[in-house]
């Protein structure tokens, strides 16, 4: 079922301190919301912590496909499992784009996240460049057709997709909602064109430049689940206040 989801991404912001005066500010603010599901993805060293707070569900930023082995500086599915994440964001752009992650290594991570059944968030959008040109839609389907339409129907569950447009994160700068909304529709009509029914019921979420000023128009969108949210994550009560952007 489509499901109302609003993701803190934290990146690599808050000091442990910081994290944890977050979540008491979280604890004491989000009371009679739960008709949308809070989720944090929070720098790899604070999970354990945020996640045996029990306040919110809890995920990395990032995972290796392997289970273990000599990866120096990587995390495993099981890792994460043992702290109590619960899942995990993959093809970020700042992943694809600083740290050169490809398709090919994407589709592993994805392969790794059903094989174990962990849940994950996969990240698409279009650079400013590819938007210009005209080709934003068939460039998010290649990013689809390569780590994400080979899936067995059974695990569509552990999925959400995460639409964001390269040119709109952390530039405050948002996508308008046409803009938003054509993108939407047509990943949705993608994983429907794939998977049938239950491609329709895969939650797809807007992210970039997120804010209280623009969230109302945006999850208003039919075709948008929730937001994947940066910047104005970093502060608590903002975060919580989204949720009442939701019709
Ligand atoms: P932003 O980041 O809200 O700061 O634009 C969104 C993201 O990168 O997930």
């Amino acid at each position: 079922m489509r499901k109302k989801i609003l993701a803190a991404n934290w990146k690599m912001n808050l000091s442990y301190a910081d994290a944890q005066a977050w979540l008491t500010e979280f604890k004491s603010g989000n009371g009679g919301m739960h008709e949308v599901e809070f989720r944090l993805y929070a720098p790899t060293l604070y999970l354990h912590d945020l996640a045996k707070s029990e306040v919110l569900s809890v995920g990395a930023q990032n995972v290796h496909p392997s289970v273990s082995g000599a990866f120096t500086g990587e995390v495993s599915i099981p890792q994460l499992i043992s702290v109590g994440a619960s899942s995990v964001l993959i093809g970020h752009s700042e992943r694809r784009l600083y740290f050169h992650e490809t398709n090919a290594f994407l589709k592993d991570k994805v392969n790794a996240c059903c094989q174990q059944d962990f849940s994950f968030i996969f990240c698409c959008g279009e650079s400013l460049e590819t938007r210009q040109s005209g080709e934003h839609l068939d460039f998010i389907k290649g990013q689809l057709e390569a780590a994400i339409l080979h899936l067995d129907k059974a695990h569509l569950p552990l999925l959400t997709i995460a639409y964001e447009p390269i040119w709109a994160i952390g530039t405050g700068q948002t996508a308008d909602t046409t803009q938003i909304n054509e993108v939407h529709a047509y990943i949705r009509q993608l994983l429907e064109k794939h998977f049938g029914e239950e491609g329709s019921e895969v939650s797809i979420l807007y992210g970039g430049s997120v804010t209280e000023s623009n969230a109302q128009s945006i999850f208003a969108c039919p075709d948008v689940d929730g937001g994947l949210i940066g910047g104005a994550s970093l502060n608590a009560h903002t975060f919580i206040e989204l949720a009442h952007c939701f019709k």
